[in-house]
């Protein structure tokens, strides 16, 4: 090897022998014991055709709790929560490995009705989604496909959803006008109404609040703790503030990897892994 020319002066170093470089393990907290676990993946892979966009996650999300998933922009967060309502299978090439499970059952399994998981797992997508029916019709719409109802019952989950949602005394005299004449915050929180109205256990939330301002993201994320004592929630965002508000427990994912999983407060303020603590504190991504 030749020197550079304006390469600095050699000097004798003590030089360590070479460590040989191997990934870090995720820093994964368990749950408490006392907690039950809701959805558990256990060395689940992912691929879009020949590209993995999952590595091996283990991950563990309390029941009746609010779990944040963050990290930059392609390193599967959507990925992650699609398995779990199943919503990447019409994607050609998409495929799952390892386990998946739901209160114990198998989601990636070939014979799962999809149509019962749709109804045990909701979705709330990043861009407000209403059907063009009428705000009543958009609520009463899940339901429906399920079973039939007589006209009061139908009322009676319409009217409880809505309130769940927190919409309904801005919504209570129009329910036969469009949904599409509501604002953001409004169509936002009757989409989360519609998935709560067939009765699911888990809402999935993609960037819920990336499309609107900040009073109906606040709105949403207040929502969001409201609803955590009946629903288990699993929310992608890209706001660290908003994770910190709204979430018991945050995982962070990279390049496909969970890197580091616990609780929010110990993410946030003591994370065991550097890249966490970068990520967390805005230095990159
Ligand atoms: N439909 C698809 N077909 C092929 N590759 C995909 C598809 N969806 C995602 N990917 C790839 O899988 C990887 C993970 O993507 P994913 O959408 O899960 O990331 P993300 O963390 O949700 O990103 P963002 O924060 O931008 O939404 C990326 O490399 C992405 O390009
Ligand atoms: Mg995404």
């Amino acid at each position: 090897m030749t020197t550079p020319p304006n390469a600095p002066p050699q000097r004798n170093i003590d030089i360590k022998p070479a460590t040989p470089v191997v990934a870090p393990e995720p820093v994964s907290a368990p749950v408490a014991d006392t907690e039950p676990i809701a959805i558990r993946a256990q060395g689940l892979d992912s691929w879009y055709g020949r590209v993995q966009a999952l590595k091996g996650i283990s991950l563990e999300i309390p029941k009746c709790r609010v779990t944040a998933l963050i990290g930059p922009s392609g390193c599967g967060k959507s990925t992650f929560l699609r398995w779990i309502n199943r919503m990447n299978d019409p994607i050609p090439g998409a495929r799952a490995s390892g386990t998946l499970t739901l209160h114990g059952d198998d989601l990636l399994s070939r014979s799962l009705d999809v149509v019962e998981l749709r109804r045990r797992v909701g979705m709330v997508f990043q861009k407000p989604n209403p059907f063009t029916k009428s705000i009543y019709d958009n609520v009463a719409f899940g339901p429906r496909l399920h079973r039939s109802f007589r006209r009061a019952d139908l009322d009676e989950l319409v009217e409880n959803s809505l309130r769940a949602a927190a919409l309904w005394d801005e919504v209570k005299d129009r329910l036969k006008s469009s949904a599409l004449g509501l604002s953001g915050g409004q169509q936002q929180r009757l989409c989360i109404a519609r998935a709560i109205a067939v009765g699911p256990e888990v809402l999935l939330m993609d960037e819920p609040c990336s499309a609107l301002d900040p009073k109906s993201t606040a709105s949403i994320e207040q929502l969001i703790r409201e609803l955590e004592t009946s629903y288990t929630i699993v929310i992608v965002t890209h706001n660290m503030q908003q994770a910190a508000r709204v979430s018991d427990r945050t995982a962070f994912f990279f390049e496909g990897t969970l890197v580091e999983c616990g609780s929010t407060d110990r993410i946030f303020t003591n994370p065991a892994n550097k890249q966490t603590e970068d990520y967390v504190s805005g230095r990159f991504g």
